[in-house]
């Protein structure tokens, strides 16, 4: 694990646009991994600004996001299809065929996860970026998700959906259900870059870096990775830096 410990969260944030960034310059043709929720929106407000500016352009990238809510439409204001839509897609100049979020037609819903572990295998990832939960999920794999899971519809941990609460109007509106790629398709992407933030997460990343790595908190198994980069703020890196 190559790990690096920025001020902020801008400083972050700038760290792992760089990165996206020189892969893309490389690769215009680059497969990417996205993630959702707080932690990557820096990241992409910086990849639009890199966009605008003519540094990148998004025209031949095919992206493949980790996971998406069952239960709640598309069009629903906190489904992961609006999310990357508002954050990243609707300003850059990406062909909407190559956008790639698993489906959650709860009606084929099995078949949707086949489907999509098929995409993956078809289209290795040349990076992917996550972010990491409090109880140590990168994706949607919970706590005692199998490590050699692909693609799957998982229950949602209740402290996840705890913490996912903020972006709805109440715990009940969180769903209870997702699809997620599985730590295997993760594990398969040729480089990964984990970012995290804030002292609520300082616990869980000291034990993803020092910890044992097992099911139990699935982010340990990155240690295994050829090429991971987990990039933080003081605060989140605060108990690695105790020791
Ligand atoms: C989102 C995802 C999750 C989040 C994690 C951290 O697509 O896969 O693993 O990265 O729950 O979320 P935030 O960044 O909101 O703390």
């Amino acid at each position: 694990m190559n790990i690096i410990v920025c001020r902020d969260y801008q400083a972050v944030s700038d760290q792992a646009a760089e990165k996206v960034i020189t892969l893309l310059q490389k690769n215009p043709y680059a497969k990417l991994g996205l993630a959702t929720g707080s932690s990557p929106i820096g990241l992409y407000d910086r990849l639009i600004k890199a966009y605008q500016s003519k540094q990148i352009t998004f025209k031949d990238v095919m992206t493949f996001n980790l996971d998406e809510y069952v239960g709640i439409p598309r069009t629903h204001a906190q489904s992961y299809y609006s999310f990357m839509n508002e954050h990243l897609f609707k300003h850059v100049d990406i062909d909407p065929s190559h956008i790639h979020i698993p489906d959650n037609d709860v009606n084929r819903i099995d078949e949707i996860a086949k489907e999509y572990n098929r995409l993956l295998k078809k289209n290795p990832l040349d990076l992917q970026v996550l972010g990491i939960g409090s109880n140590g999920h990168i994706g949607f794999n919970e706590p005692g998700t199998p490590l050699g899971n692909e693609t799957f519809v998982v229950h949602l941990d209740e402290r996840t959906r705890k913490d996912n609460s903020r972006f709805f109007g109440s715990l009940e509106e969180v769903p209870k259900y997702a699809i997620t790629m599985g730590i295997k398709n993760i594990m398969r992407a040729k480089e990964l870059v984990l970012i995290a933030s804030g002292k609520e997460k300082a616990d869980v990343v000291y034990q993803m870096i020092h910890g044992e790595v097992t099911a139990d908190l699935p982010a340990s198994i990155l240690q295994l990775h050829p090429n991971c980069t987990i990039i933080l703020d003081e605060p989140a890196a605060s108990k690695i830096q105790e020791k």
